[in-house]
This record gives structure tokens, C-alpha cells and sequence, in this order.
């Protein structure tokens, strides 16, 4: 694993930011996973910055999201697709059809599911996997749980992931119970990972994850087993680590 310890959340995204632009130059079709959340937030901002500098284009790049809530409808403010369309597609020039979300409103969840994988497949794989991480070791929306889940499947959202995510919401009884998500396997088959980590509430999650046991009851330790990784983060995630 490499690791950059950087001062503050600006610098996290700008580090984050050049390494995906790296990913860019080095291959212009590159299929990118890419993640939600507070963390990649800054990280997209700066790519919008390099493509309207004219330092990258998205004109060849394919996407594939880590996960999207069961029920919520594309247009919802909550939802995933929106989520990435305000923050990142409707700001460069990727082709819609090159963005690929799972749906939370499939009329058959199991089906949505296997399709994606083999979707993921049928474009060559994920180059680069961008990943947060949640308080409770998540990668994705795999929750911490018994065994590992290898494929994209449906998830039961733990208390802990769901209180995490109500800020996002007018309240929080309506956070969605259940999402859709890339299952352990799926993340592990990305070529390079590389994963975000900001502030203190991530500390305990982010020891585990470098230093702690490969268990699936931190389901981010698994990349531990990963051959590239690279973790940005600042002191404050990284302060728990012995
Ligand atoms: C988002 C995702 C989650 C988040 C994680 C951290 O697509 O899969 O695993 O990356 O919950 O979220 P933030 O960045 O909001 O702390």
C-alpha cells in the first residue's frame, strides 16, 4: 500500500485528483470506478478544473459506480445517479451511454445485479476503483458481516451506515433500509484502488483497514490482499494507526 498523508481536505482531493489524472494519460479509455459521498466530493471538483483547463477529456473514459440506493428514482436528490450527474458528468464531456449506475429502481434487483457484473466485464474491468470509506469499514456498501460478498448484490444497510447518511436527508427515517452494491470481488478486480480518507471519524475504520486482520467484519481490510493501492488521507484518519 502507499499512503500520502496530506494537511488538509483540499490538498486530499488535489493528491486524489492527480493520480486519477495520471490514470488518464496513461490510458485515455480508461474505465474508471467511481465512488459517492463527502469524500470524492473535492476530488471531482478539481477534474472538473483539469478538463475545463484542457489538461484531460472524459471523451474516451467509461464509469461504473460503486453502488445506488434500492428505490430511489434517478431525478431524486438523494440517489447516486444524481448525485454523480451534479458533481461530475454534467461538468465534463463524457458520454452519457460511457456511465453506467445500477439502478435502485430495477423491477428485478438479483437481475440488475448480475447484469452489472457482466457489463463490467464486457468493458475490460475496472482500471482504477475510487473508494471512501465508512466509519464502520465499509468499501462500497459491502457492510460488515460473517463472510465476504464477492458480486454485486443487494445489502441490508447497517444502523451505523444509515445514521452515518441521514445528514444527507430531511430525516432520517427516510434513508433507504437497502442498496444495491459491487461486491468485494468486484472492487478487488480493479486494476489499482484508490481509496479517500478524511478526518477523525474514520480513524479507527482506516487502522483496521491497513493494520488490523483481513476480516470481512472490516470489509476494507480485504485490500490488504490488493497488489496497488493507494490511500490518501490526513493525520486525523490516520491518527489510530500504531
Ligand atoms: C459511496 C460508497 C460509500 C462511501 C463511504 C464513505 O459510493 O460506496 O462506501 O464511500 O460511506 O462516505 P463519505 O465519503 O461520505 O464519508
Amino acid at each position: 500500500m502507499k499512503i500520502y498523508t496530506e494537511k488538509t481536505y483540499e490538498a486530499i482531493s488535489s493528491r486524489a485528483a492527480s493520480i486519477l489524472k495520471a490514470q488518464l494519460v496513461l490510458k485515455t479509455n480508461s474505465v474508471l470506478g467511481l465512488a459517492t459521498g463527502t469524500s470524492p466530493i473535492g476530488t471531482y471538483d478539481k477534474l472538473v478544473e483539469d478538463y475545463r483547463s484542457g489538461e484531460i477529456s472524459f471523451k474516451d473514459v467509461r464509469t461504473v459506480n460503486l453502488d445506488e440506493y434500492v428505490g430511489l428514482e434517478d431525478t431524486d436528490p438523494n440517489s447516486y445517479h444524481y448525485f454523480m450527474d451534479a458533481h461530475l458528468f454534467s461538468k465534463i464531456d463524457i458520454e452519457k451511454e460511457n456511465t453506467h449506475v445500477l439502478s435502485g429502481t430495477a423491477s428485478d434487483p438479483e437481475k440488475e445485479c448480475r447484469s452489472y457484473e457482466r457489463m463490467i466485464r464486457s468493458i475490460g474491468g475496472i482500471d482504477m476503483q475510487l473508494l471512501g470509506l465508512g466509519r464502520n469499514g465499509h468499501i462500497g456498501f459491502n457492510e460488515p458481516d460473517e463472510a465476504f460478498t464477492v458480486d454485486t448484490h443487494i445489502v441490508d444497510l447497517t444502523e451505523n451506515t444509515i445514521e452515518a447518511n441521514a445528514r444527507l436527508f430531511n430525516d432520517i427515517s427516510e434513508v433507504p433500509k437497502q442498496a444495491l452494491s459491487m461486491g468485494i470481488g468486484t472492487i478487488m478486480r480493479a486494476k489499482r484502488i484508490l481509496l479517500i480518507a478524511y478526518g477523525e471519524s474514520k480513524a479507527d475504520a482506516l487502522a483496521k483497514v491497513i493494520a488490523g486482520p483481513v476480516t470481512p467484519h472490516v470489509p476494507g481490510s480485504i485490500l490488504q490482499l490488493h497488489p496497488d493501492v493507494t490511500i490518501v488521507c490526513d493525520e486525523a484518519a490516520l491518527s489510530k494507526l500504531k
